[in-house]
């Protein structure tokens, strides 16, 4: 059985090819919003959504060919987030992943087209190809997804965010704020990695849902933390900008070390819910792990 790391770089090489192959090629008109796309989606990023629908797609024997397909089109969403996070009209960002953002590298007009045909492309996929043996069950993954990505999932959380400049939120307000903008979509990677194979019963269904809220909060927790502490090289994004945009975060509310101390909580609570499971759930668990321990 091999190491974390070493299941983890083989599924994100694998999986680069996977997208270089479901994007379109940069030559096909119109070539240069396909050039953005690419550059937006390629070379870069930890690639932790597709990491755990894969993990969760291993839980229950999913067919890899399928888990890639969810796979991608979560990571299609969450790269056109980012897109759109980075314009100046959001966060004003221009470095993304090492790079310039796109809207630097290409203009705003492109970058708002880019998030456009991602997240269209994201659906194509899903709509496209056999991802279930049960068509009922795959159209209920492409609504999971639009719910996740849509006014009540990310879209949703992105404007609280914007709304919450300068302000003082509580702990709840904060919660839910981060729950939309960033666990929404953690969440559904791992449902659809599990949709792809087997059907599990609703009790566990319901706790691999619990570890995907669990991870999905702790991801954005550390991401706050990381803003504040680690720096730019390292994040391949600029350090300190919520401090910097008067962003209210989880550092802002509590400080550096009880945001540390929730995300372990959260950690504990992800790692709780997955106990039913056995050896199967190893690499979801490893996940959660990277997830709260990670430096970038
Ligand atoms: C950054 O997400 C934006 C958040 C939701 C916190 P990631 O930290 O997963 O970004 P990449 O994909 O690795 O660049
Ligand atoms: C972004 O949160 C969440 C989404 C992109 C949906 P942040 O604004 O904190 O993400 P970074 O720090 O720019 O990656
Ligand atoms: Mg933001
Ligand atoms: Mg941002
Ligand atoms: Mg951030």
């Amino acid at each position: 059985m091999p190491d974390f790391q070493t299941w983890a770089n083989a599924h994100q090489h694998r999986f680069e090819d996977v997208l270089r192959r479901l994007l379109p090629q940069p030559d096909t008109l119109p070539q240069r919003l396909h050039a953005a796309m690419r550059y937006s989606v390629l070379e870069g990023g930890k690639r932790v959504r597709p990491l755990l629908a894969f993990a969760a797609g291993e839980l229950v024997d999913a067919d890899i060919a399928r888990v890639d397909i969810a796979a991608a089109a979560v990571e299609l969403i969450h790269a056109y987030s980012l897109v759109h996070d980075d314009m100046p009209c959001m966060d004003n960002d221009v470095l993304r992943r090492g790079k310039p953002t796109c809207h630097v590298e290409y203009d705003e007009a492109t970058a708002l087209l880019v998030g456009d045909s991602l997240q269209s492309l994201a659906f194509q996929l899903l709509a496209d190809q056999q991802l279930s043996d049960n068509p009922v069950r795959q159209l209920e993954m492409v609504k999971l997804l639009a719910v996740a990505s849509g006014s009540r999932g990310m879209a949703g959380g992105q404007a609280i965010d914007l709304g919450s400049v300068g302000k003082q939120l509580s702990l709840p307000e904060l919660e839910s704020m981060h729950i939309h903008k960033t666990g929404a979509l953690i969440r559904a990677a791992v449902q659809l990695g599990a949709q792809c194979g087997a059907a599990l019963g609703e009790a566990q269904l319901n706790r691999l849902d619990h570890f995907g809220k669990c991870v999905g909060l702790a991801f954005q927790v550390v991401d706050d933390v990381l803003d504040s502490e680690a720096d730019t090289a390292t994040l391949g994004k600029t350090a300190g900008k919520d401090a910097e945009q008067d962003k209210p975060t989880y550092v802002t509310l509590l400080g550096v070390q009880a945001a540390r101390k929730m995300a372990a909580e959260l950690h504990r609570d992800a790692l709780d819910a997955l106990s039913g499971f056995g050896a199967d759930a190893r690499r979801l668990r490893e996940l959660a792990d990277f997830i709260v321990l990670r430096k970038f």
